[in-house]
């Protein structure tokens, strides 16, 4: 095991930054070859970055493919039932080892030259090893696996990973938004189960859509004004969302609707749960949570958890009646490059809830969002825009005012809410602002002015101790790989 400092060729950002702390943004942010090569080492090779959830993965040898930026990892379960995230990336020349999306498999071949893999990770067949190796005397097989990501974790069956070996644990990083995401994630003590995800690619940089979903409540009436004008709401004003909440706590935050008077039991009937499903609810969500919404008077609507994971709940209506339907979506903004982004978006809902209340809140879903939904339509023609013309060279010139909520001398123009007005952690606000969105990228300014200073590097089967560099050897020892860390594309 080596340990090399990572050196990034990038311009210093300091200016960029200090900008966006005071809430003015430079506009090149959103289109920038150098500040991705940044984020690529400072944010996605830090941070807890969601990869699926145990639902997708039920059954031994299940498995998903997914990526942390450019890093493919298999998401597994072992046969021992043990959640796994392998790099997928053939220890001999590198090619990448599992080529579908998803499935169920006991072992892994590589399509180039064979070597094949449990699905823990262990190198089982090693095609010609004695005529080509010499056998275990030249390469040691035995206990060789598939680097593993160098930390794995989950929340409510979501799993994460994080490239830093030194991450902190994943509920510490999520902090106080924990929350916020039971409301999506733990309706019942069965959690969630998903459908999907559909996947497409925008050409639009990944930060919008993350800011979007964190709080721009602001831009409902404009953007979204078709949506409201076919009655797929029961709220007939857009303007609505003002009266609604904003909140940030630990890694995120989000946007929330006023509900009209009654008590908890009403509040949830009024966004179309069942009974069964409110009784449920009040059994596994805290006081403080129910409180929210029985008190309070807020629902939960959009969220972002830094730095690319966003979450849904709404409830439109599904047929030609008054009645509304809630449903909840998960989604991923996966960058692609500095003005791509592959969007994935999951249905998600209580594994617990009547199958017919499955059906309708899964049409709810398609119809507001994923690739054909209305709103996902109206969304992303702004960002691609936003995003093309971020590139130029006037966008450098242009700093864009994110102070919504503030005045010049930082007070607030609507005061924060009190404990006894909003029961979440965090601080909340009403009305239109942008306090999220400064939050996010506040957080974004601060991984990207921490380097990220050591990493350690794997060896495969390398030259014994003494037989050449010794500290480049890796024993063949799982546990010793799984202690190391694997270098990322912007390695020096
Ligand atoms: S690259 Fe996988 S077996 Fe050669
Ligand atoms: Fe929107």
């Amino acid at each position: 095991m080596g340990r090399q400092r990572r050196l990034i060729q990038v311009t210093d950002q300091t200016g960029v930054l200090a900008d966006v702390r005071r809430g003015m943004i430079p506009a090149h942010v959103y289109n920038d070859r150098e500040i991705f090569e940044l984020e690529k080492e400072r944010v996605f090779a830090r941070a807890w970055v969601f990869v699926g959830h145990e639902s997708e993965i039920a059954q031994p040898g299940d498995y998903v493919v997914r990526r942390v930026l450019q890093d493919s990892f298999i998401v597994t379960r072992d046969e021992e039932g043990e959640i796994r995230a392998h790099f997928n990336m053939c220890l001999h020349r590198g090619m990448q080892v599992c080529r579908a999306e998803m499935g169920n498999a006991s072992h892994f071949r590589c399509p180039y030259h064979g070597w094949s893999y449990r699905n823990d990770g262990r190198i089982v067949g090693l095609p010609f090893h004695q005529d080509a190796y010499g056998g275990e005397a030249g390469f040691k097989r035995n206990g060789q696996r598939l680097l593993p990501a160098p930390n794995l974790a989950t929340y409510n069956g979501l799993i994460f990973v994080s490239l830093d070996p030194d991450a902190p644990p994943l509920e510490e990083f999520l902090g106080d938004f924990r929350f916020y995401l039971d409301y999506y994630t733990k309706q019942s003590g069965s959690g969630i189960e998903l459908r999907g995800p559909q996947r497409w690619r925008v050409k639009a940089n990944w930060k919008i859509g993350a800011e979007n979903f964190a709080g721009d409540m602001y831009h409902t009436p404009q953007t979204h004004t078709s949506v409201v004008e076919i009655g797929l709401f029961r709220e007939p004003k857009a303007e609505k969302r003002k009266d609604g909440a904003t909140y940030w706590a630990g890694a995120g935050g989000g946007t929330t609707y006023k509900l009209p008077e009654g008590d908890l039991d009403e509040r949830l009937r009024y966004v179309g749960y069942p009974q069964e499903m409110v009784d449920r609810m009040k059994q596994h969500l805290s006081s403080d949570q129910l409180k929210v919404i029985g008190d309070d008077g807020f629902m939960i609507s959009a969220a972002s958890i830094y730095p690319n994971l966003s979450l849904v709940h709404n409830w439109p209506r599904v047929a030609d009646s008054e009645n509304v339907l809630p449903f909840i979506s998960i989604r991923q903004w996966q960058p692609i490059s500095e003005d791509e982004t592959e969007v994935l978006s999951w249905f998600a809902v209580d594994a617990e809830a009547p199958e017919e209340f499955k059906a309708l809140s899964y049409k709810a879903y398609l119809m507001c969002f994923g690739s054909t939904g209305m709103f996902e339509q109206d969304d992303v023609e702004n960002w691609v825009s936003l995003t093309n013309t971020a590139a130029g060279s006037m966008a450098r010139r242009l700093r864009l005012n994110s102070r919504m909520g503030i005045l010049e001398d930082d007070t607030e123009v609507i005061p924060q809410l009190t404990v006894e007005q909003f029961h979440g952690p965090g601080s909340a606000h009403t009305g239109y602002s942008e306090y999220n969105q400064r939050a996010l990228l506040s957080r974004w300014a601060d991984d990207l002015e921490t380097p990220m200073s050591i990493v350690a590097t794997v060896e495969v089967g390398g030259p014994r101790e003494g037989a050449q560099d010794a500290s480049a050897k890796i024993s063949a020892a799982a546990g010793d790989v799984a202690a190391a860390s694997h270098g990322t594309a912007a390695q020096a």
